[in-house]
């Protein structure tokens, strides 16, 4: 990368601290987490408040047990679709980098974050068996969205939908890793994503720093409709379905009450708050996607 050109300096030098804090604070999931460890009998996965029904008339039927059975599926839901888009992303830096220098710093940090993203996908694998749940994935309409994204985006729009999973599991993850009562698996699998996704989410928010201001309007409004395409397509797939099924609840009446509920409105606008700050700040938000950003819940209850 031309060291002359000071975008590429800035560029360079963001890359090498990032490196830097991937070598001090790497982990490897296989061995870092302790997979043999039985679950704590009476904990839940996620916290109570979180779970998509939590306060619904359909929650207060419900016994403890099924409760705690509900979070642990909801929670394997959300790891098979953190591998899908983890699996999006890694292709997207791969494209990234291949019309790059490709002994740049930049381009370095780039190869860690796909390695980071490898070891973290195979980590949500080993939970989503270690949790006794199916592969709920996205469903077919978002694979097949995804796969016209991972093949044509790039620059501002490619990173700036990058952060929308990280902002938002990040957000979420905190609040796992810090919730003694929870399991501990799900805990420490918060920890390492959390910690390693900080990285990315600094990596990513640089690249559509940089390239925001200089985007033409056309460029603009083209972002900012497939941005709130890929929030609401993200958000509305988190959990699956049939996780209602899995607990012995009718799949349809659930999702109804899952996506009225109050709480899962404040739950997803609390996890997004910072990805919304930030597209505001780069003048990503606005336009006819509006309207599917507050479909998504990812305003909360700004609807
Ligand atoms: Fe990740
Ligand atoms: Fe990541």
């Amino acid at each position: 990368m031309p060291t002359t050109d000071g975008t590429a300096t800035d560029r360079e030098r963001v890359a090498e601290r990032l490196l830097a804090a991937s070598h001090a604070h790497a982990f490897d999931p296989i061995t870092d987490i302790d997979w043999d460890a039985p679950l704590v009998d009476g904990a839940f996965f996620l916290p109570a408040h979180r779970v998509s029904l939590y306060g619904t008339p359909i929650w207060e039927r419900m016994s403890e047990r099924q409760r705690i059975d509900l979070s642990r599926h909801e929670v394997a839901s959300m790891a098979s679709v953190g591998i899908w888009f983890e699996v999006v992303l890694m292709q997207l830096l791969i494209r990234h980098v291949y019309d790059r220098p490709l002994t740049s710093r930049h381009v370095q940090y780039a190869f860690m974050e796909i390695a980071e993203e490898c070891r973290h996908s195979t980590m949500f694998g080993t939970l989503i068996d270690k949790l006794d749940c199916p592969e709920y994935g996205p469903g077919p309409y978002a694979h097949m969205a995804a796969r016209v994204m991972k093949t044509l985006g790039s620059g501002v729009q490619a990173f700036a939908m990058a952060l929308i999973a990280e902002e938002v599991l990040d957000t979420m993850q905190r609040e796992m890793m810090a919730d003694e009562s929870l399991q501990p698996i799900t805990r420490q699998t918060a920890r390492i994503h959390v910690v390693e996704e900080a990285r990315h989410v600094r990596y990513a928010r640089d690249e559509v720093a940089r390239g925001a201001p200089h985007m033409s309007r056309t460029e603009r409004a083209i972002t900012r409709l497939a941005l709130a395409r890929a929030a609401h397509i993200i958000a509305t797939r988190l959990v699956h379905p049939g996780v209602y099924t899995a607990v012995g609840l009718d799949a349809d009446r659930a999702c109804r009450a899952a996506r009225a509920n109050p709480h899962r409105l404040d739950a997803l606008g609390h996890w997004s708050r910072r990805l919304i700050a930030f597209y505001d700040e780069h003048g990503l938000l606005g336009g006819p996607g509006q309207r599917l950003w507050r479909a998504s819940g990812l305003m909360g209850r700004q609807i």
